[in-house]
């Protein structure tokens, strides 16, 4: 009984019969514990400064980069290889942050349904991708893999990929003014599939 009567017994039972109270100072409670995460991983260079050798996407790329996301790819595909055994094995070393500082929106995926693309670069010839992306079945029987024959007949888009590539620069890729004037005419004339195999060759090539 004499602890009730005590004046933080009484401070106690007040937040506790107040359901307002009570959730305010949780939520507060709560927050202080989710700063302490978060906050400090805004300052780690090892997060937020790209690895070394890391170029952001050509003109090209990144117009193969839209049709990956145009296409949904990421529906099917990860590209996020997590620091385990089993992956590391299977599609080499587990990606690291600053790996995709010129990633936006990045295309870590959610759901596996075909392997993880964070390297598939280098993995495949120019040709496979071609083949496979037109007509999975004609290099992997069993795949079930929707078939992409339109790349091959669209053209991309060159009237918009400067001003991509000028908001990108708002967000902290480093393009330079030449880079983005050259943008359109370097993509002119090519292909949606010229454009979404050269992304994929680029992926994850850059960890030493
Ligand atoms: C419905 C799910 C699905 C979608 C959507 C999908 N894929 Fe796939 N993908 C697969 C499966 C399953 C495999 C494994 C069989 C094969 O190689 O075809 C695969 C394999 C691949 C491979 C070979 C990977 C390796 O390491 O062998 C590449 C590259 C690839 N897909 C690229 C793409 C691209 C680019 C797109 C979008 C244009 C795409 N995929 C859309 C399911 C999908």
């Amino acid at each position: 009984m004499a602890s009730h009567e005590h004046n933080s017994g009484n401070l106690h039972e007040k937040i506790e019969t107040n359901n307002f109270l009570l959730i305010v100072l949780t939520l507060i409670t709560i927050s202080f514990g989710g700063l302490a995460e978060i906050v400090p991983l805004f300052f780690q260079k090892t997060l937020t400064e790209p690895i070394r050798g890391l170029q952001p996407y050509t003109a090209l790329q990144l117009a193969g980069r839209d049709i990956y996301q145009r296409e949904g790819c990421y529906n099917c595909h990860s590209q996020m290889i997590r620091p385990f055994h089993a992956e590391t094995l299977r599609y080499g070393h587990y990606s690291v942050a600053g790996e995709y500082v010129y990633d936006h929106p990045f295309q870590w995926g959610s759901k596996r349904t075909g392997p993880d693309l964070h390297r598939v670069g280098g993995k495949y010839t120019d040709d496979w991708h071609r083949v496979h992306l037109n007509q999975p079945r004609d290099v992997v029987p069993e795949s079930i893999m929707p078939a992409y024959p339109w790349l091959n007949e669209n053209l991309v888009d060159d009237t918009t990929i400067g001003d991509h590539m000028a908001a990108l620069r708002k967000v902290g890729v480093p393009y330079t003014d030449e880079q983005i004037k050259e943008g359109g005419a370097a993509i002119k004339g090519k292909t949606e599939m010229d454009a979404l195999v050269a992304y994929l060759q680029v992926l994850g090539i850059h960890l030493k």
